[in-house]
């Protein structure tokens, strides 16, 4: 049994927050965020609920799909922000959805979760224990941001995004994935007491470089692919400067790595489902394309996921 990817969707709140907008706020500048991270501007959701953000970019999935919300039988959602202590926020989007009879849990894994969850769908469905699974990153990062720490509230952004996949007797879109967590180094990005989100951002550059970049070896020699067959890298959008070094190192020219950051900051869960979704509507993948998934955040969590789309 193999696992096809048959829908995407995204749901980004209407509120932009522009670099401009932040120097407003705090002691910093365009050119800063501009030449450290990549970021022009971010979405932040004053209106909307991150169940509300999951539930829109479902729809738009499971419409993409042609299917049913009543024929889903698997709800994974990875947040870092879910809407409650409990219940979780897929079964909120659950009843949302109208879904019934359905198996559904969030996923905690920070900026990793999107890939975490994905994995644990494929699982499912290549176990014969699921047969069509909507997978969801959304986050409202603006609620776990210290809007007076410079340092952290210039970098994120709410947004949501979410995959349908299938169960297929001819093939699987899901070649090889790696997924990995340390919680030794919990220290490098966490969220404090008050739920802010806290990180020692230099430390985390290096080891997000070198652990994606050998996550994605050990997916690619797992499927016996070499690095030139990739056609498009989506990796997780915490800072460009970080995305172009793992491309230099992986050896991938520029128009092979998908980048959105400017647009949204880090989504943290939310940021590869997004990309994914906007990577498939502007043509930039076509069916038959290798695309390579890569995430490092908070756990500290890690992976790669290798598609055959
Ligand atoms: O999604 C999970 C994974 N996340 C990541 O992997 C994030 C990894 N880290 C990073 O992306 C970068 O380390 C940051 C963007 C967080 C920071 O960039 P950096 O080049 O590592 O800067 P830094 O932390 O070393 O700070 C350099 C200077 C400091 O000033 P001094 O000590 O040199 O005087 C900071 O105080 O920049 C200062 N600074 C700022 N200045 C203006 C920090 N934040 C700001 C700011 N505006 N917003």
């Amino acid at each position: 049994m193999g696992t096809k990817i048959v829908g995407t969707g995204i749901a980004l709140p209407e509120k932009v927050l522009t670099n401009f907008d932040l120097e407003k706020m705090v002691d910093t500048s365009d050119e800063w965020i501009t030449t450290r991270t990549g970021i022009k501007e971010r979405r932040i959701a004053e209106k909307e609920t991150v169940t509300e953000l999951a539930t829109k970019a479902s729809l738009q999935a499971l419409q993409n799909a042609g299917i049913n919300p009543k024929e889903l039988d698997l709800i994974i959602l990875a947040t870092l922000t879910p809407e409650k202590r409990f219940p979780s926020t897929a079964c909120l989007v659950q009843a949302k959805l109208g879904a019934q009879k359905v198996y559904s849990f969030d996923i905690s894994a920070a900026c990793s979760g999107f890939i975490y969850a994905l994995d644990v769908a494929d699982s499912f469905i290549k176990a014969g224990k699921a047969k069509r699974v909507l997978v969801i990153g959304a986050e409202k990062l603006s609620e776990a941001v210290d809007w007076t720490d410079r340092s952290t509230c210039v970098l994120f952004g709410d947004g949501a995004g979410a995959v349908v996949v299938e169960a297929s007797q001819d093939s699987s879109d899901v070649l090889a994935s790696v997924m990995y967590s340390e919680g030794s180094l919990e220290e490098l990005l966490y969220a404090d007491r008050c739920g802010y989100i806290r990180m020692k951002g230099r430390e985390l550059f290096k080891f997000a470089v070198r652990a994606m970049e050998e996550a994605c070896r050990e997916v690619l020699n797992k499927a016996g692919v070499s690095p030139e067959e990739v056609s498009l890298l989506i990796p997780h959008q915490a800072n460009v400067r970080i995305i172009n070094a793992l491309a230099e190192k992986l050896g991938l020219p520029q128009e092979k790595v998908y980048i959105n950051i400017h647009k949204y900051g880090n989504t943290s869960a939310a940021s590869i489902p997004i990309a994914l979704h906007e990577a498939i509507s502007e043509g930039r993948i076509k069916r038959g394309d290798l695309i390579l998934l890569t995430a490092m955040g908070g756990g500290l969590t890690w992976g790669a996921m290798l598609l055959r789309y």
